[in-house]
């Protein structure tokens, strides 16, 4: 991969916030600092700040160079002066900033211009709107949405429908950072790289899939949009649902944009849909109260330290979720695949595991089922789960041993985070990674019935103790039917 990198300017609306400082630059100096930035290649900050180029500079210098390796400080320099600042005035009554963004960008529409929101979405069609108005718009450019896209079908409609007023489909890029990760990249390579899987990989010998996302973090901070979005928003409708399509999904025909994308639907389709009071036999929503994580005291949801003070939306939002799932398709009929993700669990971790059916005839006594664990984070990895038996004389014991795959140990090279494949994607023009809008739409169709079914049935979310592995009801969703959740982690 030594394609010599063409030039652009990457624009990036809420340049100062969170993600911004903590994932997109962090990545972005990774790029450079691997010479996959050409050299002319700029990026723009707009944000309210009031910042000039300097102060920017100095501020990213402050909070960026302490997370990323400096190995030399030319490199470190050469990436902070590719940094602008545009401050801009959301209302849209100050025009300035954007004549000041117009003259940045006069005379380098040859370059490919891509326009990262990473604001509110309630932004993207008005910042798309004044894009069209100032003549930024090239047909080089591009605009990468981040999510959450809306909060249900019909706002994430209206957003696309804004921003599908402007630009062209191709060029609009809906990123879920989980599909830039290495081993969800991996995952593909596994199924359809690898000849033995594909014949087991259905409902004959599979018995059920299980998808963990598990943070220990909270929410200190993030009440403004956590009470509004909550796990099944912000967790569930993307991540966790795009890593059920890539397991379940068919074959797809080639490793193309449109041919990956058009099985991840067909997957999002085929999810039977949750309904009115079956709401209470196939999901679990929970939210953490005070207890110890990481070895401190915590303070629960409602109380996490913020501007604001916990509304009635704060008492019903969860931090967890938990469904049963069904993909009705031939492959996988009968097959449930467990969700979970949460905050404030005693672990960090994301993993997929395939739970395969047992023997159909057991000979030894203590024989159980294989398991395929793809760790996703932290610690990449596969292990498959089998049966061996233990040495020594005297009677047969059985022992499931991993057979154990570690990315670290395996490969040398660094792994790249996900922000780094997917910015390189956006500015090479690669959107395979990226969510096509009848697939944000299935999503939502889905997720929809759900929280409608939660907001009728009125319940409170089941509290459960900071540091815990989520509410009892988690548990009994995946009990009734004599199954556990993996708790193996970390190994
Ligand atoms: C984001 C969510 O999309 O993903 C956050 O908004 C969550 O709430 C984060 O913490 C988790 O990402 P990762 O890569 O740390 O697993």
């Amino acid at each position: 991969m030594s394609e010599t990198p063409q030039s652009a300017d990457l624009i990036v609306f809420g340049g100062t916030g969170d993600l911004s400082m903590r994932k997109l630059f962090p990545a972005l100096y990774h790029c450079d600092r691997d010479g996959r930035l050409a050299p002319e290649t700029r990026i723009i900050a707009m944000s309210r700040g009031g910042l000039d180029d300097a102060d920017f500079r100095g501020k990213v210098d402050a909070e960026v160079r302490g997370s990323v390796p400096v190995d030399d400080l030319d490199t470190w320099q050469r990436f902070l002066d590719r940094l602008h600042h545009v401050s801009i005035d959301i209302s849209g009554e100050d025009t300035t900033g954007w004549a000041t963004l117009t003259a940045l960008l006069a005379g380098h529409e040859q370059r490919s211009r891509v326009f990262y929101l990473a604001s509110p979405p309630m932004t993207f069609g008005p910042f798309c709107r004044e894009l069209h108005r100032a003549g930024l718009v090239t047909p080089a450019s591009r605009v990468v949405l981040e999510k959450p896209l809306g909060r249900d079908l019909p706002s994430a409609q209206r957003i696309n429908d804004e921003v599908g007023a402007i630009f062209d489909e191709e060029q609009i890029y809906r990123i879920d950072h989980y599909l830039g990760k290495e081993t969800v990249q991996n995952l593909l390579v596994l199924r359809f790289a690898n000849a033995f899987l594909e014949p087991i990989w259905n409902s004959l010998w599979i018995d059920h899939v299980q998808i963990t996302v598990a943070e220990t973090v909270g929410t200190p901070g993030r009440r403004g949009y956590y009470d509004h979005a909550g796990a099944l928003r912000d967790m569930v409708q993307n991540h966790l649902l795009q890593l059920l399509c890539l397991v379940a999904m068919e074959p797809p025909s080639r490793n193309d944009r449109e041919s990956i994308r058009d099985e991840k639907v067909k997957v999002l389709e085929s999810l039977r849909a949750i309904t009115g009071g079956e709401v209470d036999r196939f999901t679990v929503r929970g939210q953490y109260t005070a207890g110890e994580s990481g070895g401190v005291q915590v303070p629960g949801y409602l109380d996490e330290p913020d501007n604001t003070a916990p509304t009635d939306a704060s008492h019903r939002v969860e931090t967890f979720a938990a469904i049963r799932a069904e993909v009705k398709n031939w492959r996988w009929a009968g097959v449930p695949f467990y969700l979970r993700t949460g905050k404030r669990m005693p672990d960090r971790y994301s993993e997929i595991v395939v739970q395969f059916k047992d023997v159909p005839h057991s000979i030894f006594p203590g024989s159980t089922p294989n398991r395929l664990v793809l760790r996703l984070q932290p610690s990449e990895g596969i292990k498959l789960h089998i049966m061996a038996k233990e040495p020594g004389a005297g009677e047969v014991a059985l022992k499931p041993v991993p057979l154990s795959l570690s990315f670290a140990e395996t490969f040398t090279t660094r792994v790249p985070e996900a922000y780094e494949r997917l910015l390189m994607d956006v500015l090479t023009g690669n959107p395979t990674l990226f969510m096509r809008r009848d697939e944000v739409a299935a999503a939502w169709r889905w997720i929809d019935p759900i929280l409608g079914a939660w907001e009728s049935y009125g319940t409170a979310p089941e509290p459960y103790p900071a540091g815990s592995s989520g509410p009892a009801g988690a548990h009994e969703l995946v009990s009734r039917s004599d199954r556990a959740w993996h708790e193996e982690y970390p190994v």
